[in-house]
């Protein structure tokens, strides 16, 4: 277990469903503590981060279970405030925990998250919104000690647009006295998704997916079933496997609007791409061609969580393509590891520039991070031969089966 084992270099086809989505399902678990009642949540993917986020839930008092095909979190009786270590250190994005926490109970103890493979990962803009809106906080021996007498809503203007720190700021305001307004919120649709379940809970959100998120807090709270968004993310690995290796895909069950930038790019290179209603559809010869520099950038800009499996599909284009990474300092580590297929890549700080090879051919790779271990498979799946990715723990921290999918596509890979 734990290694995955991908024979390459043969078309794909096929029509696959695209899981929930990881990035907007960890805030909603967070929220369901805001409510004494339960929650039931569908289309919620099975991940190991949201394993982690249930364990929290768990260890502050709430039930959860899993029926079918949904998630159920009472928490009624949630009556604990921390959150240990060990499950800090499990998933970074807990963090997402302490908004909602100090709303439902006034104080909250967590340890500093710490970096992550991605670089260092700070959480100053997330601890100003809170001080904003009246917590106290507290930062000793690694542990953050959180209290509020009173959470007070007001103006707050975060000074870059970042999706943690957003979605804090909105949970933490559902515990305030009066109106927040949010200035320079992030506009990913995953923090549409988190307003869309807080309303049906029975809060007062306004603006999300534009950047300025109004909250009238203390609403009175009920039972609520909400329906996870499509993970976009999970919906461009795939997209970019095809054009990859050369194919034809149906996506079903998207949304094909948060993926305007990475269709455009993957229509840039050569696929032919038809969209509408929930399904995307893609044709790719599996030859692409280089395309204009690709920028990441907060929503609607080019995704950052997108920039290594676009790469991995361009190894093989005719031409060169760079890429300039605006968000995270740290996220070309699957770099080296696709230069082991035989791809050329060149990496001088935030741009990396890719000359596109004629072959690939299979190799040992080992997983850096989620996205960067995705880059791999895809990769995989347009070298000839056997490939070996290792450490897919990283991988299986965002998709529910990836091996599943692929085989689905009629992918030759398997898991030992
Ligand atoms: C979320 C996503 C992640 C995605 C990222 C950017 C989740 C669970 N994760 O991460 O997959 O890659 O958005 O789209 O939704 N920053 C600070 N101070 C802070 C907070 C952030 O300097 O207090 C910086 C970060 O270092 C980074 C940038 O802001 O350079 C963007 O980070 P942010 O939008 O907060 O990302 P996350 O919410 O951590």
């Amino acid at each position: 277990m734990g290694e995955f084992l991908i024979t390459g270099g043969r078309p794909l086809s096929g029509t696959v469903t695209v899981q929930g989505a990881k990035n907007s399902v960890l805030p909603i678990l967070a929220a369901t503590i805001l409510h004494r009642g339960t929650t039931v949540l569908h289309n919620c993917p099975r991940l190991r981060d949201v394993e982690a986020s249930v364990e929290i839930l768990r260890h502050l008092g709430c039930r959860v279970e899993w029926t079918e095909d949904a998630l159920l979190v009472d928490a009624a009786g949630a009556d604990r405030w921390d959150v240990p270590d060990r499950l800090m250190r499990e998933m970074r994005s807990s963090v997402i925990f302490l908004g909602a926490i100090l709303s439902r109970f006034g104080q909250a103890e967590l340890s500093m998250p710490g970096g992550c493979e991605l670089g260092p990962r700070p959480i100053d803009l997330h601890l100003a919104a809170l001080r904003q809106l009246g917590a106290e906080i507290r930062d000793g021996g690694g542990r953050l000690r959180c209290e509020a007498r009173r959470l007070q809503g007001c103006e707050l203007t975060l000074s870059l647009p970042s999706v943690g720190a957003t979605e804090n700021a909105m949970l933490a305001a559902c515990g305030c006295e009066g109106t927040t307004v949010i200035l320079n919120a992030a506009r990913e649709p995953e923090i549409a998704d988190l307003q869309a379940f807080l309303c049906s809970m029975g809060c007062k959100v306004q603006g999300a997916g534009s950047s300025t998120v109004a909250v009238e807090g203390r609403q009175r709270t009920h039972d609520v079933v909400h329906t996870v968004m499509p993970d976009r993310i999970v919906a461009a690995t795939y997209l970019s496997a095809v054009a990859a290796a050369g194919g034809e895909i149906e996506l079903r069950g998207v949304d094909y609007r948060h993926l305007s930038t990475v269709t455009a790019a993957l229509h840039e290179a050569g696929c032919r791409i038809h969209s509408g209603g929930d399904a995307i559809r893609l044709r790719s010869d599996g030859r692409l061609k280089a395309i204009r520099p690709v920028r990441t950038a907060p929503y609607p800009g080019f995704p950052t969580d997108a920039q290594a499996v676009l790469m991995a599909a361009l190894l093989r284009s005719r031409g060169t393509t760079v890429f300039v990474e605006n968000i995270f300092e740290n996220r070309y580590r699957h770099v080296d590891e696709l230069c082991r297929l035989g791809a050329d890549i060149r990496v001088e700080g935030r741009v990396a520039v890719v000359c596109g090879v004629e072959r690939l051919t299979g190799a040992a790779m080992e997983c850096t991070d989620l996205r960067g271990g995705a880059a791999m498979v895809v990769g995989a799946l347009a070298a000839e031969g056997e490939s070996r990715i290792g450490s897919v723990r990283h991988i299986q921290r965002g998709y529910e089966d990836i091996l599943r999918d692929l085989r689905l596509l009629g992918a030759q890979a398997e898991e030992r």
